[in-house]
Order: structure tokens, then sequence, then C-alpha cells
């Protein structure tokens, strides 16, 4: 495997990083790892193994853009359905991912969160997480969430959950309750909601991600498979998020 350097130092310094009206906020998901590998006659694995250099790439590019927060769909509620070696070789990469990298984000400011059942994954993976969270957890440059056995119905289910029982217990108002108050149950809570959503891979669809904080983000899709996604193409992602016109349902002045 070939291990990409983090120093952002590598950039093209020449490049300049437009900063006006960069997303605050981009989700991805990170689509078409197997395909690659297949395309290539490797194993599905070797898909995934390549997929972590492109995370490397696009982190330090989200941070050369001034990106606030950069949210990654690595594995599905429904990504259990998968052969369990699969399942297994994924979930051995946020370890390995952070064993090699967490000196180097730490050194770039950033903040490593999680959002999704941590409790479901194997305990070295929760560990490698949760590890990472608490020693970065003082960083103010970029959010790096990784969402992890993250599924949205199972966001807004539990979330519920939770909610009626602080309404039983008279906590919180039913007749008051509003979408601000909604949104603080789920795991993306006090994160503004994403302002673009990347699906690389082709599929023109959400694959239960972030259903209610999505609303009204803006949508970039590519045919491109995750392994191929490249620097260039973030930021032309970024700079087509840059000509939309975002009207909330209102119309312009
Ligand atoms: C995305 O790539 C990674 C995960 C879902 C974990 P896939 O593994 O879904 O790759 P394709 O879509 O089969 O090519
Ligand atoms: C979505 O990709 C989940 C992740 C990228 C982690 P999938 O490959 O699981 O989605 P579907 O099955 O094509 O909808
Ligand atoms: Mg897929």
């Amino acid at each position: 495997m070939k291990i990409p350097f983090f120093n952002t130092n590598q950039l093209e310094e020449s490049f300049h990083y437009p900063e006006d009206n960069t997303p605050e906020h981009v989700a991805i998901i990170m689509d078409g790892n197997g395909r690659w590998a297949e395309n290539q006659g490797l194993p599905r694995a070797a898909g995934h193994q390549e997929g972590v250099s492109t995370i490397v790439k696009i982190v330090k590019t989200a941070i050369k853009s001034k990106v606030k927060v950069l949210t990654l769909y690595a594995f599905s509620t429904e990504n259990w359905k998968r052969p369990r070696h699969e399942i297994d070789f994924i979930l051995k990469l946020p370890k390995e991912f952070l064993s090699i990298y967490l000196p180097e984000l730490i050194a770039q400011n950033v903040r490593i969160d999680a959002i999704g059942d941590m409790n479901a994954l194997p305990f070295f993976t929760r560990e490698a997480i949760q590890h990472a969270i608490e020693r970065t957890g003082d960083n103010d440059g970029l959010q790096l969430n990784f969402a992890l056995n993250y599924g949205s119905r199972h966001e807004i289910l539990n979330a519920m959950k939770t909610m009626i029982g602080d309404i039983n217990k008279g906590k919180l108002s039913l007749d008051e309750l509003n979408e601000q108050q909604f949104s603080g149950y789920l795991y993306t809570a006090g994160v503004k909601d994403p302002d673009l959503l990347i699906r690389t891979g082709g599929e023109k669809r959400l694959s239960n991600f972030l259903l209610w904080q999505l609303a009204y983000t803006e949508f970039w899709f590519t045919d491109v498979l995750w392994p191929d996604f490249s620097e260039k193409e973030f930021l032309h992602a970024l700079e087509k998020y840059r000509q939309r016109e975002r009207r909330y349902g209102g119309i312009l002045k």
C-alpha cells in the first residue's frame, strides 16, 4: 500500500484556494471502493484500503480550503449485510488510519468526532476512535466526523425515544418543542447542517445518510469512484457549490 504523507506543505504553494462562499460543512458519501477494486481484478478490500488514501488527500484539501466540518460516511447500519470478511476488513481501517495519521491530524489542529452507534462496533475500532476524540478534543481547526455504523432512521428513532423520555420527565415541553430542540437529540447536535453533500461512485441516492440534516443541502454527484476521487475533483465540487443559488424556499431579492 502506498501511504500518502499528510504534510500540507506538499500542496502546490502557488495554488490559490478560494475562500469566498466556501461550504462550511461538507458531507461525503464515499462510494465505489468495491467497484474500483473489481475493475482491476483485485479483491474488494483493496478498494477500501485505497479509499483510505483518498481520505487523507481530501482531509488535507479541506483544511487548505478552510472547510470547517467534514463528515465522512464510512460504514452504514446497512453495511452489516455484507460478507463477514469485508465487514471485518472495513472495521479495522479506522484503527489503522489513526495509528498512522493521528499525530499529523493533531499537528494540523483537526478535531475528530464520530456519529453513529458506536456500541455495536468491535472494541478495537471504538477504542481507536474514542482515543482520537479525546486527544483532539481541544483542537479548533477542521472538525472531522466519521459516520460509523451510522443510519439516519436509527438516529431519528433514537432521538425520538430520548426526547419522549424527556417530555415524560417534564424536562421538555411538547407544546414548545421546535426543530432546533429536536436537532439537539441527533448525533449531529450542535453541528451546522451540511452545506454541500458529495456522493462519489455514480449512485444517486442517500443510502440512509443524514436525512434530517440534508433538508436544504446542495448535492454534488460524481461518477468517479472514491479511490480515484482527487483534490482537483473536490475543489471542483466546492467551486460548483459557490455557483449555486440557495433560496431556502424564498425568492431572490
Ligand atoms: C463504499 O464503497 C464503502 C463502504 C460502503 C464501506 P463500496 O464498498 O460500497 O463500493 P461499491 O459501491 O460496491 O463499488
Ligand atoms: C453508502 O454506500 C454507505 C457508505 C458509503 C458508507 P453503499 O454502497 O452501502 O450504498 P448502497 O448500497 O449503494 O445504497
Ligand atoms: Mg457502494
